[in-house]
C-alpha cells in the first residue's frame, strides 16, 4: 500500500474545503489559531510513518484527551467504572445536560463532557499526582517527552466554562462527583489543554490498533479485553451526535476534539491523525472527516 501517495492525493482533494466551517471560539484561546492549517499523519504497526501538510504542528487536543483519561480510569478502576458512567452513545451534543438530568446524574458515556468530568474526578481521587501522572502517560504513549499542557488554554476555558460548571454541579448533586467541583473542573480543563501534533497522535493511537499487543505505559496497564472494549466505545461514541455519520463515512474507531483534531486507527494496520481547525455544526473537523473518508475509500481498509 502506497500510503504516502494516498495522503498526497487526499491533501490535494481536500483543498476545496479550505475556508469551510468555523473554528471553535467558545474557548477564547482557540479562536486565535490560524484556522486554515491542515496536517495528517499515518503510522503503521510496523513503524513506517507518512505525513502531509502541518503534521508536526502541535494543536489543542481537547476531547481527544478523553481517550487517554478513559484508558487510565479503566486500568485503575476496571469494570467498577461502569457504575458511574454508561457506555451508550448519547445522540446529543458533547456538552448537553438533557440526558444527564433525566438519567439522574449518570453520564451516557465517558466521551461526552459529563462522562469525562466523572473520569477526571476518579483520577483525581485515585492518582498520587494526577497532573504529572496524566501527562507522563500521554508522553509515553506518544513517545515524546516534550508533550505538555497549555495552561493558558486551560485557564481560558475555565474563565468561560459555565456550561461544564453546570454539568459538574448536576453530577455533584447526584453524588457522582466525590471531589471539589472547582478542582475537578480545573483538572478536566488541563487534560483538554494538552498540545500534540498529528504525528504524535497517530503514534499514540497505535496502542489501540492491536489489542493483542501488551498495553503497558508508565504503570497504566490494560488487558487485551479492556483495549477491545475501549475501541468499541470509540467506535460508538467517539464523535458525539455524529458517531453514526462518522461510522458510515469513515468506518474507523476514533475520537475528535474541538481543536480540530481527529485521531483514529485501523485495527491491525495503522494509527492516523488529522487536524484542521474549522469545524462542522457537530463540532468535528470538516477537512478531518473528509480526509479520513477519502483514506478508507482509497485504501479499501476499514473495520467494515
Ligand atoms: O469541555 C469542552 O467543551 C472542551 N474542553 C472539549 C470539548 C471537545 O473537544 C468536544 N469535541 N468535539
Amino acid at each position: 500500500m502506497d500510503y504516502q501517495q494516498i495522503l498526497d492525493n487526499i491533501y490535494r482533494k481536500v483543498q476545496p474545503l479550505v475556508g469551510v466551517g468555523q473554528q471553535a471560539d467558545y474557548i477564547p484561546a482557540l479562536a486565535m489559531v490560524d484556522p486554515d492549517q491542515m496536517g495528517m499523519s499515518l503510522e503503521t504497526l510496523e513503524g513506517e510513518r507518512f505525513a502531509v501538510g502541518d503534521s508536526e504542528t502541535r494543536f489543542s487536543i481537547q476531547s481527544i484527551s478523553k481517550v487517554f483519561a478513559l484508558a487510565m480510569a479503566l486500568s485503575i478502576e476496571g469494570e467498577d467504572l461502569w457504575r458511574r458512567v454508561g457506555r451508550e452513545p448519547s445522540g446529543s451534543t458533547f456538552n448537553s445536560m438533557v440526558l444527564l438530568e433525566v438519567e439522574h446524574g449518570k453520564p451516557r458515556n465517558p466521551f461526552i463532557n459529563a462522562g469525562a468530568i466523572v473520569v477526571a474526578d476518579l483520577l483525581l481521587e485515585r492518582l498520587n499526582n494526577p497532573d504529572r501522572d496524566y501527562i507522563h502517560f500521554v508522553r509515553r504513549l506518544a513517545g515524546n517527552d516534550s508533550i505538555a499542557y497549555n495552561p493558558i488554554v486551560a485557564e481560558s476555558e475555565r474563565s468561560q466554562g459555565y456550561l461544564n460548571a453546570a454539568i459538574a454541579n448536576l453530577l455533584k448533586y447526584h453524588h457522582n462527583i466525590n471531589g471539589d467541583i472547582e478542582q475537578v473542573l480545573k483538572f478536566y480543563f488541563l487534560m483538554c489543554s494538552v498540545e500534540m501534533s498529528c504525528g504524535e497522535l497517530a503514534h499514540a493511537f497505535l496502542a489501540f490498533a492491536d489489542h493483542r499487543r501488551p498495553f503497558s505505559y508508565n504503570g497504566i496497564n490494560l488487558t487485551s479485553s479492556q483495549v477491545k472494549r475501549m475501541n468499541a466505545i470509540m467506535q460508538t461514541c467517539g464523535f458525539y451526535d455524529e458517531a453514526g455519520e462518522f461510522s458510515y463515512l469513515v468506518g474507523l474507531p476514533g475520537k475528535s476534539g474541538v481543536g480540530g483534531g481527529i485521531a483514529a486507527f485501523c485495527p491491525q494496520r495503522y494509527g492516523v491523525a488529522v487536524w484542521s481547525p474549522r469545524l462542522n455544526k457537530k463540532g468535528n473537523s470538516v477537512i478531518g472527516m473528509k480526509a479520513l473518508e477519502l483514506l478508507t475509500t482509497d485504501t479499501e481498509e476499514s473495520i467494515f
